[in-house]
This record gives structure tokens, sequence and C-alpha cells, in this order.
């Protein structure tokens, strides 16, 4: 297998106000050809969310995140695909919702993210497999290694 179609495993989140969306998003996630490796519903707290979001400190909406990725539980989820970093990206759409909407409707973040809130986008995805890495463990850190393992080396179950 080359670079170019390694199966890869990613880290995806449905945030609190898209949970009660999660059987449509889910039958995306099928559609779009990914495996469901691990899931795991969490209610974050305050410090884990800043530690989870922890590269965007002191940005001007860190504190509206927190809040947002606090208010109710998230669904996590391995998913597993070839190149599933990118596509799962792709599959989200654009970060905003006003611009999902507008350049890629049928995106998840079109769909699921809220209308009147641009920032409330619903869905989240690793930026990178380093990323995917990171955040799996977050989620599930209790997984063997081979289990939060992403790229070639990622064993199929
Ligand atoms: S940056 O600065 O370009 O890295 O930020 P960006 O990639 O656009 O967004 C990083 C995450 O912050 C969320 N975000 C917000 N949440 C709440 N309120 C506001 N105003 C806001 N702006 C950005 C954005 O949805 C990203 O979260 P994830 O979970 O990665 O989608």
């Amino acid at each position: 297998m080359t670079s170019s179609t390694a199966i890869q495993r990613t880290l995806a989140l449905i945030k609190p106000d898209a949970v009660n969306r999660a059987t449509e998003i889910e039958k995306t996630i099928g559609e779009e050809g990914f495996t469901i490796v691990e899931r795991r519903t969490v209610k974050l707290n305050k410090s884990e969310a800043e530690q989870f979001y922890e590269e965007h400190t002191g940005k001007p909406f860190f504190e509206s995140l927190i809040e947002y990725m606090t208010a109710g539980e998230v669904l996590a989820f391995i998913l597993s695909r070839e190149e599933a970093v990118a596509h799962w990206r792709k599959v989200l759409g654009p970060t905003k919702v006003s611009v999902a909407r507008q350049d890629a409707p049928s995106s998840l973040r079109a769909r699921f993210g809220d209308p009147d809130n641009d920032s409330h986008n619903g869905t989240h995805g690793s930026d990178a497999v380093a990323s995917a890495q990171r955040e799996i463990k977050f989620f599930f850190p209790d997984l063997t290694l081979d289990a939060a393992l992403t790229g070639e080396g990622a064993k199929e179950y």
C-alpha cells in the first residue's frame, strides 16, 4: 500500500448542540466509507475542554468555544478509512456554518451547524495525522497503542 492510500484513523466529535442529530450524522459516516472503530459519550469539564483546545488558548473565541463544548455531552468517535483525516475534514466542510452553507451545502457543518450561530458548527475533526493521534489518546486514553494508531501501522478490526 502506498502512503497516498494509507488506512488512517481520525477523531470525530459530535458537539453538544448536534448530539440530538447523531443518528443522521452516523448515517453519513457510514455512507462516506468510514468504519466506527470506537465511540464514547463524554461530558467535558472546563479544564478538559481547555486542554483539548489548548492550541487556541488566548484567541478571542477561546472562552466561547469552551462554553460551547461544555454545555452538554459530546460523542467521540475513532473513524477509520483510507485517508481518514483529510476525508473527514472534507465531509465536515468549512469551519464557519455560514461559509459551509454557502460553499459546501451538503457538508455536515452546513446540515447540522446552527444557522443562527456561525461558530456552533456541530462537528469536529482532527486537522492532521499528528493531531488525530493526540486527540484519539485524549478521548480514548485507555486504548492500547495499536488501537490508537493512525497511518499504515493501524490494524483493522
Ligand atoms: S484558527 O484560529 O484558524 O486556528 O481557528 P479555527 O480553525 O477557525 O477554529 C478553531 C476551533 O475554534 C472554533 N471556533 C469557535 N468556537 C466558538 N466561538 C467562536 N467564535 C469560534 N471561532 C472558532 C472552531 O469551530 C474550531 O473548533 P473545531 O472543534 O476544530 O471545529
